[in-house]
């Protein structure tokens, strides 16, 4: 009986540790990177300019930002990385912002272009460590191979910063575990949408802006509610402050303005002075600066696409301070 015991816990202890030899071993998904590289041509760096600087946003998470200023303006060299975040941000462990300029040691410099692409869309690095999703490739696996070639051709023109990184990302168990069955390959060509569908073409755009990232409710678990697109109450914690997404769906609750008056809402961030110093309370996450430079054509296809989702009634209790939400939490 004794024996019997001793071989069940030494079989037990053995499946435990091999489990998580399993876990530490673990590969993502991944196919090797391609070994193609980009012609650069003039247009596609300035449509890699424009998605980087006005819809994707790349360099509003990879640079350091004045977060005593509205919106939190770019300081210092875009892309050259940003500190290091915790859970208090609501992270599950550390998530460091790398630089992603062209400097060949700290940055990605010596990353091929189909590396770049594949940690963009796939959401693994140039090891085939699987990336934190904080990193929004779930989303960018949509871009169309012309934009994401086009974000590459711009990457690389940004000026080379010497900048060393901040760390290195280290996730929880069993998040870190979690993280890794989220990189999926592109199995073919992905087109963008049909220029003459205004819907489409701003849904593409929402994706790959991260409206819908921010303005779509979620779990616990941060997986995006069913059912519940652009219904806001996303709670999102700054270093300011939290500050909650309105509701952006076409009902009485959410987004009542005309096309006209949205494109103008955006653009009225364009001007110098919208950066100016703000109280704490008063700032927010929502990337206003960046977007302000978005043409009219693209913020008047996102209100289209808004217009499309179904109404949802919704009051969203505006801008509760973090006190409130660590209050509220269980
Ligand atoms: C919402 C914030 C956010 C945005 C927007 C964002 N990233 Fe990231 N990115 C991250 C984080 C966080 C990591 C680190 C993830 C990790 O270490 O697991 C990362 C990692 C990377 C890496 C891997 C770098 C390395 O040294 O391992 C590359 C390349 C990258 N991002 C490129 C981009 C590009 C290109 C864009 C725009 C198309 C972009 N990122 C937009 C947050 C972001
Ligand atoms: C990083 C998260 C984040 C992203 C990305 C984001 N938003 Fe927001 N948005 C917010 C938050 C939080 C607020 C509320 C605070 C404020 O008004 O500044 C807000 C406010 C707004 C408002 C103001 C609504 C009102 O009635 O005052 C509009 C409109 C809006 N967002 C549209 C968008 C669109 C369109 C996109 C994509 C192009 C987008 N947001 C991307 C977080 C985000």
């Amino acid at each position: 009986m004794k024996k019997a015991l001793k071989v069940a816990s030494l079989v037990s202890c053995s499946v435990v540790a091999g489990a998580f030899l399993v876990i530490a071993t673990y590969q993502p998904a991944q196919r090797p990177a391609s070994t193609a590289s980009i012609e650069a041509t003039p247009a596609q760096k300035a449509r890699g300019r424009y998605l980087v600087d006005h819809v994707v946003a790349c360099t509003v998470c990879h640079s350091q930002r004045d977060d005593g200023r509205f919106a939190g303006p770019v300081v210092g060299t875009p892309g050259a990385g940003a500190p290091c975040a915790g859970e208090e941000l609501g992270f599950p462990g550390t998530v460091c912002f790398p630089n992603i300029t062209p400097d060949p040691t700290v940055g990605i410099g010596a990353w091929s272009d189909g590396e770049i692409l594949r940690a963009m869309r796939e959401g693994v690095d140039r090891q085939g460590r699987g990336l934190f999703p904080g990193m929004p490739y779930h989303a960018y696996r949509g871009l169309s191979d012309a934009d994401a070639e086009a974000i590459v051709v711009h990457l690389r023109s940004l000026e080379p910063s010497p900048n060393e990184p901040a760390g290195e990302t280290d996730i929880d168990f069993p998040v870190n575990f979690f993280v890794k069955l989220i990189p999926e390959p592109l199995d073919g060509p992905v087109a963008g949408p049909d220029d003459g569908d205004d819907v489409a073409r701003g849904r593409y755009l929402s994706e790959m802006a991260g409206c819908s990232f921010c303005h779509t409710p979620v779990d616990d678990r941060k997986q995006p509610l069913l059912g519940r697109e652009m219904a806001g109450g996303h709670v999102h914690l700054a270093t300011f402050g939290s500050v909650v997404a309105p509701n952006l769906t076409p009902h009485a609750t959410g987004l009542t303005m005309t096309r006209a008056a949205f494109v103008s809402l955006f653009k009225s961030f364009g001007a110098p002075e919208a950066a100016a110093k703000v109280d704490p309370q008063d700032n927010t996450v929502m990337p206003w600066l960046r977007y302000a430079g978005m043409t009219e054509d693209d913020l008047g296809s996102i209100f289209a696409y808004l217009s499309s989702v179904p109404p949802i009634d919704h009051v969203v209790e505006r801008r509760p301070r973090r006190a409130e939400v660590a209050d509220a939490s269980p």
